[in-house]
C-alpha cells in the first residue's frame, strides 16, 4: 500500500512586500518540502483585517503575496494555494474554538502582549488571532505547520485547543507540529532587531540592485569586535560559515569590503527571483484562476470536515 504524505500548512499575511527574514524564516521551507508534503499554503487575508483597513491597499497586497508565492516556486500543480476568505468554515471554526477557550490564556500571547504594549487599544480580532490561526491549521488536519520561531507558540496554541477539544467532543483534531529551522530562527533586520514590516528595518526579498546597495551599507555594526555581527548573521543565508569564516578572517575589521561581499552574494540571490516574479506579475488573470481554483477545492475540504466538527459539538440536527 502507498504511504500517503503527510501534510504541511502554512500562510502568511498579505500586509506588504516580503523580506528575507520571511523568505529564510517561512517562504524558503515551503518550496523546499513541497514535493516531500502534501502542501497547502495559504494567503491569510482575514488575519490582516486585524491591522488594514483599507480595501485598495489589502487588495493589492493579496494579488501581490500570490504572485510572491508563484515567484519563489511554488508549483500550483503539487501545492494547494488558496487565500483563506475564500473559506467561511475557517471564521466558524474560529468561533467555535473560541467558545473552547479562556481569556486569560489567550491574554499570554506574545502577538496580543505585543499589541497592547504598542497600542492603546488593541481590537477583539487582534485578540482572537490565534484562534482563527489554529482554525487555518486545524481544518485541514495538518502534521506539520512551518513557520519563523516568533509564530511558534500560535502553533502550540493551536495543539492546546485540538488537546482540548479532542478531549471534550471526542478524536477529532490532529495535533500539528510546528516546524521551525534551526539555523535560521530570527533575521536581524538592519538596525539588529528582528527584521519586521513593523520595524521598517527590512530588506525586501525582491529588492533592486540599487535598494540592495543602499540597505546593506545601512546595516547597523557594532564596533567591538573584528566581525560586523548583524552583517554576519544576515551573510549567512546566502554562503555557508565555512566560506564565510575565511572571508570573514581575511577582511576582520574591514567593514566596508564586508559589505561589498554581501551585496555581491545578495544581489546574485535575487536577481533571478525578481525577473521571475516581474513575468508572473504580467498575467494577473493567470495568479487569479490559480487562487480561486485552490479556494473552492480548499472550501471543499474544509466543509467536509465541518460536518464532522458541527455533529460533535451537538449543532447538526439534519
Ligand atoms: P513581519 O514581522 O515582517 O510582519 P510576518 O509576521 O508577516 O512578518 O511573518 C511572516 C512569516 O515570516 C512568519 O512565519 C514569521 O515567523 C516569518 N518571519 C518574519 N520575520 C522573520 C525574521 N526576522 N526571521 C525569521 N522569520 C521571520
Ligand atoms: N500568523 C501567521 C503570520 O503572521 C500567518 C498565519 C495565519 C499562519 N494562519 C496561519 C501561519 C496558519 C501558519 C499556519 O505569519
Amino acid at each position: 500500500m502507498r504511504m500517503s504524505k503527510k501534510i504541511l500548512l502554512s500562510g502568511i499575511q498579505p500586509s506588504g512586500k516580503p523580506h528575507i527574514g520571511n523568505y529564510f524564516g517561512a517562504l524558503k521551507q515551503f518550496v523546499d518540502l513541497q514535493n516531500e508534503y502534501d502542501t497547502r499554503i495559504f494567503i491569510a487575508d482575514y488575519h490582516a483585517l486585524t491591522t488594514t483597513q483599507n480595501a485598495e491597499e489589502l487588495r493589492q497586497n493579496i494579488l501581490d503575496v500570490a504572485i510572491d508565492y508563484l515567484a519563489i516556486g511554488l508549483d500550483p500543480q503539487k501545492v494547494l494555494l488558496y487565500k483563506q476568505s475564500d473559506i467561511p468554515e475557517h471564521a466558524e471554526l474560529a468561533w467555535i474554538f473560541e467558545c473552547l477557550t479562556t481569556v486569560p490564556y489567550l491574554e499570554r500571547a506574545h502577538a496580543y502582549k505585543d499589541a497592547k504594549t504598542n497600542r492603546k487599544e488593541v481590537n477583539v480580532g487582534t485578540f482572537n488571532y490565534p484562534m482563527l490561526m489554529a482554525a487555518d491549521i486545524l481544518m485541514y488536519d495538518a502534521d506539520v505547520v512551518p513557520v519563523g520561531a516568533d509564530q511558534k507558540q500560535h502553533v502550540e496554541i493551536a495543539r492546546d485547543i485540538a488537546e482540548k477539544f479532542n478531549r471534550i467532543y471526542g478524536e477529532t483534531f490532529k495535533l500539528s507540529e510546528p516546524l521551525i529551522l534551526d539555523n535560521v530562527k530570527v533575521v536581524p533586520g538592519i538596525d539588529g532587531r528582528k527584521m519586521s514590516k513593523s520595524y521598517g528595518n527590512t530588506i525586501p526579498l525582491f529588492a533592486e540592485d540599487a535598494e540592495i546597495e543602499k540597505l546593506v551599507m545601512s546595516i547597523v555594526t557594532d564596533s567591538s569586535g573584528g566581525i560586523p555581527q548583524n552583517v554576519y548573521e544576515i551573510h549567512k543565508l546566502f554562503r555557508t560559515e565555512n566560506e564565510l569564516a575565511k572571508l570573514y578572517k581575511e577582511k576582520e575589521g574591514r567593514y566596508k569590503e564586508l559589505k561589498d561581499a554581501l551585496i555581491a552574494d545578495m544581489k546574485k540571490f535575487i536577481a533571478p527571483l525578481r525577473a521571475r516574479r516581474k513575468e508572473i506579475a504580467g498575467d494577473t488573470s493567470a495568479v487569479l484562476k490559480i487562487l480561486k481554483e485552490g479556494g473552492a477545492h480548499a472550501r471543499a475540504l474544509a466543509q467536509k470536515k465541518m460536518e464532522i466538527v458541527r455533529e460533535r459539538v451537538g449543532v447538526k440536527l439534519y
